[in-house]
């Protein structure tokens, strides 16, 4: 089977397919025969050093890159019973998160990152580490999940998303969008932040209610708090960091939220001052993705509302460098691809 291997060198960042034997299985393990995968940001960060525990392109190298994938069953150990030949599955992002919260125990089993992913033709891990998934999902779709997905559900999960709400969105790569349409899903409110006049438009044609420029307006978090009489949003998606971060908490309602997920602009430092968000008494979520169990409500919740998810542009297999380099850019609007 064909595997992607990335490695650091001094020449930068190196891609390598390898050819290797289909991995024997355990008792509890499944085979799958992969047919999508999905890129996330995170992927790019593989290439600079990875992040602290998401890092064993550093310690151990090389990496077998990418969180996400979906595909079928091929084969299973003697002692599986969750799934079957046949079983339309993804493997999920944390290994060894099933449910409950995230502990020092299964803190490290992330794929593509504290352990080798999923980019190669056949991947294989325990019966306890996948998701079934819906017929109504191509396998593009449904490997557009494990991280990206999950994560988005998690945040608004965690915030008790309910129809009277408002979140803030910034940004139009895969978290956001994904927040887009499970908060348009639930019937509350999204105000959407982009670079790009193109973007917000494909936001307002997913139900965003209102959209801002954030190149053009600076001062989007003023012009956040005057969309909602001055009062603030109820949530903020903040994917943006050091950039973003002082804002989104000041765009917040008084006992509002934010979800802490993303550092697009650099890890924030100092700002917001801790008085900030006291006197506001905001609630700052740490989000990481999520458990096996908060996968399988995301699921139920796309299949009542027959969510499909955006995909901006498909790659083939070998692509993967220029899939990358695709993201990396900042082009899409959702997410990116590759198919086998
Ligand atoms: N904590 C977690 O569990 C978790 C899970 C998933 C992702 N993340 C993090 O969340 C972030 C987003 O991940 P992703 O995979 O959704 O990324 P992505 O698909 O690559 O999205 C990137 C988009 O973010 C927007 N953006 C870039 N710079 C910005 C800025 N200065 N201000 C506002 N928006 C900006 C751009 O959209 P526009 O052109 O529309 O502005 C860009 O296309 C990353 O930092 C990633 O590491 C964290």
């Amino acid at each position: 089977m064909k595997t992607f291997q990335l490695s650091l060198s001094e020449n930068g960042p190196q891609f390598n397919i390898v050819e290797q034997s289909q991995p024997a299985l355990g008792a509890h393990d499944v085979l799958i025969d992969v047919q999508a995968w999905s890129l996330n940001y995170r992927d790019l960060a593989m290439l600079g050093g990875g992040y602290p525990g998401n890092d064993k392109i550093v310690k151990d190298p090389p990496l077998v890159p990418l969180s996400d994938c979906a595909g079928v069953v091929c084969a299973v150990g003697s002692d599986v019973t969750r799934v079957v030949v046949g079983d339309r599955v993804s493997p999920i992002f944390y290994q060894d998160w099933f449910d409950g919260n995230l502990t020092a125990t299964n803190v490290g089993s992330t794929l593509g990152g504290g352990v080798d992913g999923v980019m190669s033709e056949f991947f294989s891990c325990s019966e306890e580490s996948v998701v079934k998934l819906p017929d109504y999902l191509s396998f593009e779709e449904a490997a557009t999940l494990p991280c990206a997905g999950v994560t988005a559900w998690e945040a608004l999960s965690l915030g008790d998303i309910k129809p009277d709400q408002t979140v803030l969105l910034i940004g139009t790569g895969g978290v956001s969008i994904f927040a887009l349409q499970l908060v348009v899903a639930q019937g509350a409110k999204a105000i959407v932040i982009s670079s790009s006049d193109e973007k917000l438009a494909v936001a307002t044609s997913m139900g965003a209610s209102h959209t801002i420029n954030y190149q053009a307006t600076p001062d989007w978090h003023i012009e956040v708090l005057g969309l909602t009489k001055g009062v603030g949003v109820d949530h903020v998606i903040e994917v943006g960091g050091a950039g973003t971060y002082e804002k989104s908490c000041i765009a917040t309602k008084l006992s509002g939220r934010v979800s802490l997920i993303g550092v697009l602009t650099g890890y924030p430092e100092q700002n917001p001052s801790p008085y900030l968000v006291m006197a506001k008494r905001l609630t700052l979520q740490g989000i990481a993705v999520g458990s096996r169990e908060r996968f399988e409500s995301l699921l139920q919740v796309m299949d009542e509302g027959h969510i499909h998810p955006v995909i901006d542009r498909h790659f083939g297999f070998d692509q993967l460098p220029m899939a990358m380099q695709y993201l990396s850019s900042a082009q899409h609007v959702g997410k990116v691809v590759l198919t086998k």
